[in-house]
């Protein structure tokens, strides 16, 4: 079966993220707001996220206005009726994911595929309650969460190998999202090390989805963190010299200075305005 349109119900975080990827893929969309109010503020919201991805020349403003158009938002559950896939992604319950799946059997073709996004609950228990068990499939997108935790370790390691010893996250300088990677995708990690201070090492991650099937690559997240090179008792150690040879090296590294500076900025003026509000602090 060839699909056409697509319905995502449910448009929280992850479920505006299913949102941007399906309809980024190419795929007319139907996004059905699952809890009460209206589903225009949510096309706003994907309007504004497209748009900072515009402005970072990291997409072209034509394809943002072609994704938006492939989008259809409403609050109505009914308009989901030639969608030959529906991915949910409302609250992890799963009397409520069954209720769902219930109604959505009673709206879509005899055909269309039934897909659930949750990460933890029973996609059986799901089937359980459809009359047309064999069209429930779960197609888990990463949480954030888990994106996070897999950078944090990837930068970790990074820094280990660099200062040889143990190391510890002291801050993540930046993460984004530019698109969601799910289950099924081969993560490709890469960290780099792009400059060292005293004790600190700043390690730069790059993280990337490639569908298996296709071999497309995806830029799903970077992110930015500070490390910092510990002893056995957890105090600072000083971390070796960093050697800078290439050109793209150089430019990390002038960077990761700039994003330095600007932290440790950021840093005096809230000292500042606090000394301002109570001098004995
Ligand atoms: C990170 C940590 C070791 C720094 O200790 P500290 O006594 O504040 O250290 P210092 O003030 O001497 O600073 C040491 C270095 O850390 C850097 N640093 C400290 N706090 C930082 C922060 N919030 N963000 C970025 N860098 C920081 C400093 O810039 C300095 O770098 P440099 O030596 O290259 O100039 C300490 O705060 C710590 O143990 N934090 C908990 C770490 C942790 O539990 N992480 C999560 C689990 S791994």
């Amino acid at each position: 079966m060839e699909i056409r349109k697509v319905g995502v119900v449910g448009l929280g975080q992850m479920g505006l993220g299913v949102v941007q990827a399906v309809a980024g893929a190419g795929f007319d969309t139907v996004a059905v707001k699952a809890t009460p109010g209206a589903a225009d503020p949510i096309r706003g919201k994907l309007e504004k996220d497209l748009g900072k991805l515009v402005e970072k020349g990291k997409m072209e403003g034509a394809a943002k206005d072609a994704l938006l158009s492939r989008v259809r938002f409403t609050s109505t559950e009914a308009d989901l009726k030639d969608c030959s896939l529906v991915i949910e992604s409302i609250v992890e319950d799963l009397s409520i994911k069954q209720a769902l799946f219930k109604r959505l059997e009673g709206i879509v073709s005899k055909d269309a595929i039934l897909a659930s996004n949750t990460s933890t609950l029973s996609i059986t228990a799901l089937m359980s309650v459809c009359a047309k068990r064999d069209r429930v499939a779960g197609l888990h997108f990463f949480n954030p969460a888990t994106v996070m935790k897999l950078v944090d370790t990837a930068a970790g390691l990074a820094a280990i190998r660099h200062c040889g010893g143990l190391a510890v996250t002291a801050s993540i300088d930046q993460m984004s999202f530019h698109a969601p990677a799910h289950v099924g995708d081969l993560i490709h990690i890469r960290a780099s090390v792009n400059d060292v201070g005293r004790t600190s090492i700043e390690v730069g991650v790059r993280v990337e989805a490639e569908n298996i099937v296709t071999g497309d690559r995806m830029h799903t997240s970077s992110a930015y963190i500070v490390m910092v090179a510990v002893d056995e008792h957890g105090r600072p150690r000083p971390v070796p010299p960093l050697v800078v040879e290439s050109d793209t090296q150089r430019r990390r590294q002038r960077e990761a200075r700039l994003r330095r500076e600007s932290r440790l900025a950021h840093e005096r003026s809230i000292e500042s305005a606090r000394a301002e509000v109570d001098p004995r602090d």
